[in-house]
């Protein structure tokens, strides 16, 4: 198989010199386990699946850990968090001894309870969300960055609905009580027909007869579990401020088209989603090029009381933003810079940078834009206008 380089991969290897342990999260299918290996070859590999090798490590955790050749890939420590506290002794016995335990594990509240409670400064935590758009040029709006969505594009529907079923059920399942897992499939696709919107409980409890605190819950493990995107506002005094909800995304456009019943290209480009869609594909690629570069993630919306809107805002550097609309269309004109404008006057204690996001490749000059805002493609957005290192697979 042919293995694609990841962005991530350099921050892994970084903190393997500076950290006794790492840990790998992130959702099911994003290449975790592949990642890796990948980096680690020589690493001892060990699943923590199988019921046998489980009942084993729960029976003789001690035993399991003096077992290992080190450096000791654990795969799917979840299974078996009770090893946390056996790795932290190692650990704490040679604490200068670094990328000794390479974990992964699904992002799971309990896991996480794990590792803060029993390793905290001892394990660099990292994220891998599916593909982005500069690792692997397939990546796109129909079918998302998941690899193997886009290693058989003609069956990615079949895949999608088993992944579903197969592993986003099954995460949500071993967080919380959810037993109804039919409800919890019409909350996906309702919450599909939000995506790119303020995020409102109430309107998502109502129709499927739940709790808003039940629709929280359920939120915060898509969240955790790195299925969904909550873009919070900027809170700065730019204009009042009155929203304090968050926007929703799907982290992947090819889940989003799948729950909305988005089967083909006609079906996208005539979808009334296309915008939103389109829109959370450039909150996912700014996300995963912040996370892959071992950034925080930090990406905002902006909305007044005046109706002055702008999709992103993205800090780029000390004192410095980046306001971004994304559009779902090869031609830009004035007004869709208008907005931006308006905000870059009201920002003056920042210097500011707008870009109108399309998709495909930058146009050339300003785009049709005029003056002051610069239209880039989605090709071109990662890189330089968010203040970020351009990355290309020769790099590793
Ligand atoms: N870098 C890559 N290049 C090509 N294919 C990849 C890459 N990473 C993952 N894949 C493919 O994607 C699939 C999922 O990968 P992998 O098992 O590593 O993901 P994972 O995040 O560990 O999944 P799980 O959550 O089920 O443990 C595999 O079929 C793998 O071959
Ligand atoms: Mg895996």
């Amino acid at each position: 198989m042919n293995i694609r380089a990841r962005v991530l991969e350099s921050q892994l290897a970084r903190a393997a010199r500076a950290f006794p342990a790492l840990l790998l999260t992130g959702p099911r299918r994003s290449g975790k386990t592949t990642l890796l290996r990948h980096v680690f070859p020589k690493a001892d590999y060990r699943l923590l699946e199988d019921p046998d090798e489980l009942a084993r490590v729960r029976n003789d955790p001690r035993g399991f850990v003096a077992s290992l050749r080190r450096p000791a890939i654990i795969d799917e420590i979840q299974n078996a968090p009770d090893l946390f506290n056996y790795l932290r002794t190692l650990v704490d016995a040679h604490p200068q001894a670094k990328g000794r335990f390479l974990l992964t594990g699904s992002q799971e509240a309990p896991l996480m309870q794990g590792v803060t409670e029993s390793m905290a400064g001892r394990v660099a935590i990292f994220q891998l969300l599916p593909f982005s758009h500069e690792e692997n040029a397939k990546v796109s709006l129909l079918l998302g960055g998941f690899p193997e969505a886009l290693a058989r594009p003609g069956q990615a529907s079949l895949w999608f609905r088993s992944y579903l079923q197969t592993y986003l059920e099954r995460d949500v399942r071993a967080v919380s009580a959810i037993r109804d897992l039919l409800t919890f499939r019409r909350f996906l696709a309702l919450l599909a027909t939000r995506h790119g919107q303020i995020l409102n409980k109430t309107e998502l409890a109502a129709p499927l007869g739940l709790s808003v605190p039940a629709v929280g819950q359920w939120l915060s493990i898509l969240e955790i579990t790195g299925q969904v995107l909550l873009v919070p506002p900027f809170f700065e005094n730019l204009g009042k401020r009155l929203i304090k909800s968050p926007k929703v995304y799907f982290v992947d456009s090819g889940l989003v088209c799948h729950l909305l019943g988005i089967d083909s290209l006609a079906a996208l480009k005539r979808s009334a989603f296309l915008g939103p869609i389109f829109e959370g594909q450039v909150a996912s690629e700014i996300v995963k090029a912040q996370i892959n570069r071992g950034k925080r993630r930090e990406i905002y919306f902006f909305r007044d009381q005046q109706g002055l809107e702008v999709d992103f805002v993205v800090p780029t550097g000390p004192g410095r933003l980046a306001f971004i609309e994304a559009k779902s269309t090869q031609t830009l004109r004035p007004t869709m810079a208008a907005g931006l404008l308006r905000l870059q006057k009201a920002s003056h204690r920042y210097k500011t940078d707008a870009f109108v996001v399309c998709p495909g490749a930058s146009p050339s000059g300003f785009g049709g834009l005029g003056s002051g805002v610069r239209g880039l493609g989605l090709d071109d957005l990662v890189g330089e206008p968010l203040g970020l290192r351009v990355w290309s697979s020769q790099m590793r």
